[in-house]
């Protein structure tokens, strides 16, 4: 035993050495550089003279900004190499190997630090998302997040949260609140993200999803959404309220309304679905392929809030038809010129299964009450990547992941509307659609 011990014990000694030695190769390089100009010196120019001419040179290149900020910066990245390693040791990153990701860029953020790696040969993202719990624990960061590059496996993109800016009870107002008039073509402010800039989304051809557990910020998302449709004059609006009171205010605006009853919204999902078999056949007849803003012809926006009341209440025929109704708008609609906006309170497969939520362009996951959950909404996998809307403190509404399809999601905080901001702009809206109509 103690034959076959020895020599696996003495490896791994002269690896941790040379991993340190490796470490520490610049400030190595720096001293014998230091050394050797110093020694030659004293041999060339006697010891006294040799030595002041030596403290000479490293006072001049540590006095020289250029040199000092290079030499600074240099001993900086060093040390945090250094850290990162050692996290990623404790973290259980696979010991087998010696070679580390290697840190290509760091970048200082409001929230923490932002790292782009390079992977070595013969490891994949998958072994950074396992160990991403525990690297924030070696880091003392409150999460650790990791997205793969699509464009490149060997490069990732880590995050390591350390202060949260978007968190904290007051909402932050929509900038669009006192707008006149508003165009779905032009792309809606919706939120902030980490970095203080302001995230858009750009409804034409596309639906949004919205999901997140009772009180997080769903209906006061999609009301930024519903009031830019409003002061749309163009666009013509349907409302599925399964709570009756949240869509109120603008079915002034609609075209059609249903409230609680599942075979109403199936009535007014069918007139929507006959909009859209007519407005192909317009399209065949311009030989257009989609709507275009020079058209002038006008979107339909569906709103559903509350998915989950209408698929898991009233009779089963009319559950089966509002589903068959909303996955044709969902997957057909888009170059029609129909947006779907739903949101639920219930991001269970039974509501979102895959197949419809994957329909959706915008997913947006509000806090979740399980990583199961905040999958529904956002794709699956992205929980144990470290987007998980479960994270999220119950006390900051509207804060969440916005997801637009092919991207990482985006932990954003949603703009606010109040009560009476909403009144107003549904006002305004009612009395744009009764000039221009
Ligand atoms: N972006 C936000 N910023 C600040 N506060 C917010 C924000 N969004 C929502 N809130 C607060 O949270 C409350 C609940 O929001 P909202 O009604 O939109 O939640 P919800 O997810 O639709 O809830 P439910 O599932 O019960 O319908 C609001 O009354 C408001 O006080
Ligand atoms: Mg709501």
């Amino acid at each position: 035993m103690s034959q076959t011990h020895h020599p696996e014990a003495g490896m791994v000694l002269v690896g941790a050495i040379a991993r340190g030695l490796y470490a520490r190769r610049f400030e190595l390089v720096a001293f014998l550089l230091v050394t050797q100009e110093i020694r030659s010196g004293s041999h060339l120019l006697g010891s006294q003279l040799g030595h002041l001419i030596g403290l000479a040179s490293v006072a001049v290149v540590l006095l020289v900004p250029w040199s000092r900020h290079r030499v600074l910066a240099t001993l900086r990245r060093s040390r945090r190499a250094r850290a990162w390693g050692l996290a990623l040791r404790q973290a259980g990153y696979p010991a087998h190997t010696y070679r580390l990701p290697r840190i290509l860029r760091l970048d200082q953020m409001l929230t923490g630090e932002r790292l782009e790696l390079l992977l070595p040969p013969g490891i994949d993202a998958s072994e950074l998302i396992r160990c991403s719990d525990r690297l924030a624990v070696a880091l003392q960061a409150g999460r650790v997040t990791v997205a793969a590059n699509p464009h490149n496996a060997a490069r990732v993109q880590v995050q390591v949260m350390r202060r949260d800016p978007l968190a904290g009870p007051s909402g932050i107002a929509w900038p669009h609140a006192n707008r006149e008039r508003l165009s779905l073509w032009e792309p809606i402010p919706v939120g902030l993200d980490e970095k203080g800039a302001v995230v858009r989304i750009s409804l034409a051809e596309r639906n949004v999803l919205i999901g997140g557990e009772p009180g997080a910020g769903k209906s006061s998302a999609l009301s930024m959404l519903v009031a830019t449709a409003a002061l749309d004059p163009g666009a013509r609006l349907w409302l599925l309220d399964g709570k009756l009171v949240e869509l109120a205010p603008w079915s002034g605006c609609a075209d059609g309304s249903a409230g609680v009853r599942v075979d109403d919204a199936v009535r007014l999902l069918r007139v929507v679905r006959d909009e859209m078999e007519a407005r192909y056949l317009d399209l065949l007849k311009r030989k257009r392929r989609k709507v275009s803003p020079e058209d002038g012809l006008p979107f339909h926006v569906v709103v559903c809030d509350e998915l989950a009341h209408y698929l898991n209440s009233g009779e089963k025929r009319d559950r089966a038809e509002f589903a068959e109704l909303l996955r044709d708008l969902v997957s057909r609609g888009r170059a029609a010129g129909v947006i779907v906006l739903a949101a639920t309170q219930k991001p269970a497969s039974d509501v979102v299964p895959t197949s419809l939520r994957d329909l959706f362009g915008f997913r947006w996951a509000l806090r979740c009450s399980t990583p199961q959950a905040s999958d529904t909404i956002l794709g699956s996998g992205w929980a144990s990547a470290g987007y998980s809307a479960t994270t999220i403190d119950s006390a900051s509404r509207g804060l969440g992941y916005l997801l637009h399809e092919g991207g990482e999601p985006n932990r954003m905080r949603a703009f606010y509307l109040n009560d009476q901001q909403v009144e107003a702009l549904a006002e305004r809206a009612e009395a744009l659609r009764q000039v221009t109509r």
